[in-house]
């Protein structure tokens, strides 16, 4: 049945891509437009006390300079719905509450001008105690008041855990940690704003909410919503960095309106480190109970994380703790410490990367403890019904994960007592971790019009965050219609077209998806209709259900030679336009089913001993996440968030200078991403299934799924192949010798 929903069809954006026609925010062609560079400051707390200018206003090409001193005062903007939105820097004060903090704004005719003019000016500080340390700013405790989502709640109990751990026949308790780590998409942020006159605003901005952006603008600027356009055709990838709209494309749009002309801003390299959120360090206290046979008892996991001293952000690790195991006592808790450092925000499976990976690695220590093979371990707990609610699962095929992922891995030769595997120097690992992720769902429209030519376009105004979210619309909207997928154009990113949510959470598919697919069903109908209520169309006088439609032809399904091509019936109806609208909203299924994505992740790894070396050799990964659309494009999104968990393992991490307060790794000689050496044979498996309640598409979103769980693949990997256990990430070198 499904003919053009689920190949591995090629990206249809990919030779725009490739050939560079696919334009990113400062990109876009536009007359007369200036080039902006933001001046952030170099203390993390304190005040800025002046700014000297006088240098940098020499420089040709300069336009103008904006300062705390200087800056057009914005009205203060409500503290209504804070959900998403970060509080912004926008040069109203002299305040400096983080390194990296947004301090000035210099405009000039070309970047280059710009650039040299923003090093010439001279700030100067009075600065103020500042920590960033988790543990000394722990005396800024602080319980978080909202946890940004209702299902993620700071503190979440059932049983008695204290009971369950006492009556336990085996316990253990140990502390996890996770680094700062910072998006680094190859598209920085980014922002080209465009006035036309005092209160119309035009956007090309790197979001991953062109909505969001919209609403957030026009209230930090007074502007009314409809007189602003967001426009992001394309986007450098966002990992949920680009989900919040940050200072610099409000400034952007202050800049432009001081100098009466469009401005393109895009920050560097080390200015992604700090002003537009990162992943919060977090310290993770796991204790677990266990009966001898294997069967969990309690569970406690504590996470303290960092905020800023001036919002909040949770970074819900313990969430995966409430809900992935069979565990009648369990206790989670968040707690926050004020800290001076820009906000932190979503990044990739934000509290389920680092959950996941403290949890899965004392999953593996508990089943060491108990002498239980860590699958059979998990198998043993392996949770029927929702722990946290008395709800089943709308579709959970991680038992068929777990099989896959282990006879693919070849886990039954797994030798049980750790340093065994030898080859040299060198000591072999096998590790496993579970994946798990929230299936979400938000409001969605879209619009499908057949044009002239017998070809339809479809409109929705979501973003496409390199995930692939042109390809998978157009297959979508081929399949409702019976077209061909070249005669299907999609097209996104724009504030004019329907509303779509942000593009996080792993949430397009079901969301945009869902209302392309019913936006596209409605049109076929309605053309169907237009065809048999047509004296001049050889259908006329069927009815509509006698009436399919095919490749392009609307035919009779009695009788295939009896029909017309789309390209017959928009030919006659070329002064009319033929559109459908959806505009779909998520039911009570949140209500009534519990919905994850699930998957098994087996990693290989060998340590040279000697010198603490750790390669990873072989990962295999079995995914239950629904429906696939597109079966090369889903890969990508797997592979790509299991090589983030090998980074996430292995590499990253945001080193603070804890004297100065400020990230000094901010570059990508420094910060370490995996290589395509890193890298080995990623084998990405599917469970084919359709998940029949989450969504009119049966989707369980896929972009967070492949990090989760990762990171904890790889330790366990490396604990098999040397008997050491590293619980701190990321497991360089000193830290195995
Ligand atoms: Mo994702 S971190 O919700 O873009």
């Amino acid at each position: 049945m499904a003919q053009h929903i689920g190949p591995a069809i090629d990206r249809v954006d990919g030779r725009d891509k490739v050939t560079g026609r696919a334009r990113y925010a400062v990109e876009h062609p536009l007359a007369n437009a200036a080039h902006a560079v933001l001046i952030v400051s170099t203390i993390a707390r304190g005040r800025v006390t002046a700014m000297d200018t006088s240098l940098a206003a020499r420089v040709p090409g300069m336009l103008a300079i904006m300062t705390p001193m200087n800056a057009p005062r914005l009205r203060p903007a409500g503290q209504s719905e804070r959900s998403a939105k970060r509080e912004l820097t926008l040069l109203q004060d002299d305040r400096v509450r983080y390194a990296g903090q947004p301090i000035g704004v210099v405009v000039a005719e070309t970047l280059e001008d710009a650039t040299e003019a923003a090093t010439l000016v001279r700030v100067r500080y009075a600065p103020e105690p500042h920590e960033v340390t988790l543990e000394r700013a722990a005396a800024r405790l602080h319980t978080p008041k909202e946890a940004g989502r209702p299902d993620q709640p700071a503190d979440e109990r059932r049983g008695d855990v204290e009971r369950g751990l006492a009556e336990a026949e085996v316990r253990i308790e140990h502390v996890y940690t996770t680094p700062f780590e910072a998006h680094n998409p190859m598209e920085p942020h980014a922002t080209t704003a465009a006035w036309d006159g005092p209160r119309r605003l035009l956007l090309y901005d790197a979001t991953q909410g062109v909505f969001g952006c919209r609403s957030r603008v026009a209230e930090l600027l007074g502007l009314d919503p409809g007189d602003v356009r967001v426009l992001t055709p394309y986007l450098g990838g966002g990992f949920g960095s680009k989900g919040p709209t940050w200072s610099h494309v409000v400034l952007a749009a202050m800049a432009a309106r001081e100098v009466r002309r469009p401005v393109k801003l895009a920050l560097t390299r080390p200015q992604m480190f700090g002003p537009v959120g990162q992943r919060s360090q977090t310290r993770q206290t796991i204790a677990l109970g266990a009966r001898r046979d294997g069967t969990l008892t309690a569970l406690r996991h504590d996470t303290l994380a960092h905020t800023s001293t001036f919002d909040e952000f949770m970074e819900a690790a313990g969430t995966a703790s409430a809900m992935l195991y069979a565990v009648p006592n369990a206790a989670i808790s968040h707690r926050l410490v004020r800290s001076d450092v820009g906000t932190p925000s979503y990044m990739r499976a934000p509290g389920w990367a680092p959950g996941t990976f403290a949890l899965e690695c004392a999953m593996d220590e508990m089943a060491v403890a108990l002498e239980m093979d860590p699958l059979e371990f998990r198998l043993k707990n392996y949770a029927e019904r929702d722990p946290r609610k008395p709800r089943p699962w709308s579709l959970k095929s991680l038992r068929e994960c777990y099989r896959i992922g282990a006879e693919r891995f070849g886990w039954s030769g797994r030798p049980p007592r750790p340093a065994t595997l030898r080859d040299g120097r060198e000591r072999i690992g096998w590790g496993m971790a579970t994946s798990v992720y929230p299936t979400h769902r938000s409001p969605a429209g879209a619009i499908a019009r057949l044009q002239p030519d017998g070809t339809v376009l479809i409109l929705s105004g979501t973003q496409d965050i390199g995930t692939g979210t042109y390809t998978i619309m157009t297959q979508l909207a081929a399949e409702a219609l019976g077209l061909p997928p070249a005669r299907v154009a999609f097209r996104l990113g724009d504030t004019e077209f329907p509303q779509t949510p942000v593009s996080g959470g792993s949430q397009t598919a079901a969301s945009a998806g869902s209302a392309v697919h019913a936006a596209a069903t409605a049109l076929r109908e309605r053309l169907i209709r237009a065809a048999v209520t047509d004296a001049r169309s050889p259908l006329s006088g069927l009815t509509v259900d006698d009436v399919t439609l095919e490749d392009g032809r609307l035919v009779a399904r009695r009788d295939p030679a009896r029909g017309e091509t789309l390209v017959a019936l928009a030919t006659r109806h070329r002064d009319a336009v033929i559109e459908a609208r959806s505009e779909l909203s998520p039911g009570d299924e949140e209500e009534r089913w519990a919905m994850y994505a699930f998957g098994a992740q087996f990693a290989e790894v060998r340590v040279d001993v000697d010198l603490g070396l750790v390669r990873v050799t072989r990962m295999v990964g079995a995914f239950d996440v629904g429906r696939v659309l597109n079966a090369k494009t889903a890969r990508s999104q797997m592979s790509g968030g299991m090589v983030w968990g090998i980074a996430m393992a292995l590499h990253e991490a945001t080193r603070y200078d804890r004297a100065l307060g400020r990230p000094v790794n901010n570059n990508l000689a420094e910060y370490h991403v995996p290589v395509n050496a890193d890298v080995p044979a990623i084998d990405v498996t599917f469970v084919d299934a359709v998940d029949p309640h989450a969504n009119p598409i049966g989707v369980k979103g896929i972009g967070e799924l492949g990090i989760t769980g990762a990171p904890a693949a790889v330790a366990n990997a490396i604990y098999h192949a040397t008997g050491q256990r590293v619980r701190d990430l990321p497991i360089t070198l000193d830290r195995l010798l």
